[in-house]
């Protein structure tokens, strides 16, 4: 078994940042690439938002695998052992349910997180190893966004594929399709994959859930200034930016973006750049596709899966799918 810890260089990283933040900033409209909002304060946001009384999806999703969990495990098992694989798993925690429900079937689970962060793998290992006994974890560092490489199961095991959180919902849908398709390259025929998706709901209860009283998730998103201020030497004036939320029913999905509040030019002196604003100008930072019912299931179907099971709650506002690998 290989555990790689090859993170990236910091010149690396800055290299990254510094061409997608002048690609997005130099386009017309302005957008930047969602990963820059996972900094470590970032990724505090992120787990403010998931507690956050308007934020339902992470508490949506979480109240199905609570209910369905152990069904899940033995469908995909199918009466082999099983092993788990995780896409973008960062701290796991909706994982541990699916986990608990795995040692109850049999004596060790094998645990395979799969995340950019090593250090995040590293404190998920240490918490669940100690937290559920009986799952071996085996961290992977990968971006799984640009394939997947498993090493083979053993010899009568199947494996189980998580990409659960809606995260697919922060993809355009050819990338959506591409990323499933390079998930069931790296399975076996029989394996399965579940899919978490977000559906879509009123109007107001998507508003608010991106656009939360306290304000959490405006910082989140203005997070990603801070970060070119930092990162780039840049001058973002925080104060003349607004977080802007907005549901796009022709491509079903919720924008965010920060929309300058004046006429004002921004100098980024790292990568020796002036980006000029006007007034109610935005910069497009994220879309989160909302599924309509049977559509997670025709993606499966597209990508190499047959859909066998799908469950939700009683509002129907999110849908856990289970894709075997065909
Ligand atoms: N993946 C999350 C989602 O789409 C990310 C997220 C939640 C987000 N709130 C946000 C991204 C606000 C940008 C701004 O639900």
């Amino acid at each position: 078994m290989t555990t790689t810890f090859a993170s990236p260089s910091s010149v690396q990283i800055f290299d990254q940042t510094a061409s997608a933040v002048t690609a997005g900033l130099t386009s017309d409209p302005k957008w930047l690439p969602s990963w820059l909002f996972y900094d470590a304060a970032g990724s505090r946001l992120f787990d403010q938002i998931t507690h956050l009384p308007e934020y339902y999806v992470t508490r949506t999703e979480r109240a199905i695998l609570a209910e369905h969990a152990a069904e899940m495990i033995s469908q995909a098992a199918k009466g082999s052992a099983l092993r788990l694989v995780e896409l973008g798993a960062g701290s796991a925690d909706k994982t541990r349910l699916l986990l608990a429900a795995a040692v109850d079937r049999q004596d060790t689970v094998f645990y395979e997180p799969v995340d950019v962060s090593a250090s995040a793998l590293v404190e998920a290992q240490i918490r669940i190893e100690r937290e559920i006994p009986g799952v071996l974890v085996c961290p992977r560092v990968m971006d799984y966004t640009k394939g997947l490489e498993l090493d083979p199961c053993l010899p009568g095991e199947n494996r189980l594929a998580l990409y659960i959180g809606s995260s697919i919902g922060n993809f355009e849908p050819k990338e959506a399709k591409r990323l499933l398709e390079s998930a069931r390259a790296a399975l076996d025929p029989g394996d399965c994959l579940l899919l978490g998706v977000d559906l879509v709901k009123d109007e107001r209860t998507l508003l608010d859930a991106y656009d939360d009283a306290s304000g959490v998730t405006a910082a989140f998103n203005r997070n990603v200034l801070i970060r070119l201020n930092r990162e780039l030497d840049a001058d973002f004036d925080l104060n003349a930016f607004e977080h802007c939320a907005s549901w796009n029913p022709a491509e079903s999905r919720m924008e965010m973006h920060l929309q300058s509040r004046v006429d004002q030019t921004v100098w980024l002196a790292a990568l020796d750049q002036r980006v000029s604003f006007n007034a109610g100008e935005t910069i497009h930072t994220e879309n989160s596709y909302k599924y309509r019912p049977g559509q997670a299931e025709a993606l499966l179907a597209e990508s190499g899966f047959y859909p066998e099971t799908t469950w939700t709650d009683e509002r129907g506002w999110f849908a856990v799918c289970m894709g075997r690998a065909r």
